[in-house]
């Protein structure tokens, strides 16, 4: 066996078994979405059940009970004392806060002795600096400063956008096609270098999910945010994915012609981009609305401001039948279709469109079909 196509088989074995992994979690994630009425902790940019809700500003924190306070106690304290001023999801909010400053991801991954141990008084400082702050209505991934996605621990800072679970199945999608288009690349020799372009990349999620599960893919990633490029950086030094990833700081509504230059031609773009109608942003909940950069969600009228200049874009760089894969809003779809069967972007075809844990047309796969001169 030559080395290229040893390097293919564990790359594919990988895959497969990350995959079967994948569907676990996104199950289980199902599951517990839809028992929650898709109106989860990451706060859905679609409209939900608590969406508008005014802020309680006025408010005093809480003293902590008199003697020694139990893990489990200090959360079910903080879950009271979150429903009373009515922040969303109040014991998830406790347990993440209280997890976290136990040094563990969740309350479940904590030994029985750990949840029966009093916690130490500046154990108890930490656990009412942080709360106080999700009674603030900021949202537990700022207050924590970290949130996972798939298998990568990303730092958070605000304004950046904070990852949504939906967004891990557009990269499961990219996933799944990569693994397809390997599979059929082995019987003829080792697997090319492949390059990709994320449109938006906020806190590096996609793109850094990409370039961890596979090692030879390289990305060049664009955001207007110097926030949002700076956590990029952020995030890829800390992973050691850095010299993979080509960091550009733009704004493809303005620099689009300076993108295509410097980008060059690329195997597939991906994009989780703003698009929210104008119209629908101020429904959106106060954690998004007073914590998150706005401009990471607003679409424009339609929602569809970034979107249409990323098929531009993809028509100008893309390599033949390369795909565009889009996170979008469940009316999107049906107007994307409308745009493209009007030839409004020529040589792009809409391949599928594919449904989110909660069944809503969330994501949209184009195709470059034709060479560039
Ligand atoms: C919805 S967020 C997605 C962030 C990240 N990819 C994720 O899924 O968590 C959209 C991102 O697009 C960026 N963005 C918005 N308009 C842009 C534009 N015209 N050019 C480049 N980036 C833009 C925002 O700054 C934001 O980081």
């Amino acid at each position: 066996m030559h080395d290229g196509e040893d390097c293919n088989c564990v790359l594919t074995n990988g895959l497969i078994q990350y995959l079967d992994m994948r569907w676990l979690k996104v199950m289980l994630l199902r599951e517990r979405l839809i028992r929650q009425g898709c109106s989860v902790i990451t706060h859905s940019r679609l409209q939900s059940s608590g969406a508008g809700s005014a802020p309680n500003t006025s408010f005093v924190t809480p003293s902590p009970p008199p003697g020694p306070l139990q893990v489990n106690s200090c959360i079910q304290f903080w879950k009271q004392v979150f429903s009373q001023h009515k922040i969303p999801e109040p014991e998830a909010s406790s347990e993440y806060i209280v997890a976290h400053v136990l040094g563990a991801k969740t309350i479940q991954s904590l030994e029985n002795k750990q949840l029966s141990d009093p916690l130490t008084t500046s154990q108890m400082q930490y656990v009412w600096e942080l709360c106080t702050r999700r009674l603030q209505r900021v949202p537990v991934q700022y207050v924590i400063g970290e949130w996972d996605f798939r298998h990568l621990t990303l730092k958070m800072k605000p304004p950046v956008f904070i990852p949504r679970p939906e967004t891990e199945e557009l990269v499961v999608l990219v996933e799944e096609d990569l693994l397809s288009r390997e599979k059929a690349v082995i019987s003829v020799g080792p697997l090319r270098e492949i390059t990709f372009l994320e449109v938006g990349c906020g806190s590096g999620a996609i793109c850094l999910s990409l370039l961890h599960l596979l090692p030879r893919i390289n990305a060049i990633a664009v955001d207007k945010s110097a926030e949002a490029i700076n956590l990029t950086r952020e995030n890829a030094d800390r992973l050691g994915l850095s010299d993979r990833l080509n960091l550009l700081q733009m704004d493809i509504l303005l620099d689009s012609q300076q993108l295509v230059r410097e980008c060059g031609a690329v195997d597939f773009i991906i994009s989780n981009p703003p698009y929210v109608f104008s119209e629908d942003m101020n429904e959106l909940e106060p954690e998004i609305l007073q914590y998150e950069d706005l401009q990471a969600l607003d679409g424009g009228e339609h929602g569809l401001e970034v979107i249409q200049q990323i098929l531009t874009i993809g028509r100008q760089i893309l390599k033949k039948n390369g795909k565009i894969f889009l996170e979008v809003e469940p009316r999107h779809p049906a107007m994307l279709q409308m745009l493209i069967s009007q030839g409004c972007y020529s040589g792009i075809v809409y391949k599928d469109t594919k449904r989110d844990f909660c069944e809503r047309p969330r994501f949209c796969i184009l195709q470059k079909t034709f060479e560039e001169v």
